[in-house]
């Protein structure tokens, strides 16, 4: 089972780890590659959560 961490765009967590553990070091990096961060809310209600993401899985 996948949370869905960003819910703006529907990214989950399992495809956030994965563009983390395909490369992406960054908050930026990661919402190139899977869109999240990019919706209505700009981010405020997901980028926590890809930052505490890309530091447990760097
Ligand atoms: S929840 Fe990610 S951009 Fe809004």
């Amino acid at each position: 089972m996948s949370n869905t961490v960003c819910l703006c765009k529907g990214v989950s967590e399992e495809t956030i780890v994965e563009a983390i553990k395909n490369g992406a070091k960054t908050f930026d990096e990661v919402s190139e590659k899977t869109g999240a961060g990019t919706g209505f809310c700009h981010a405020s209600r997901c980028k926590e959560t890809i930052l505490k993401l890309i530091d447990e899985n760097k």
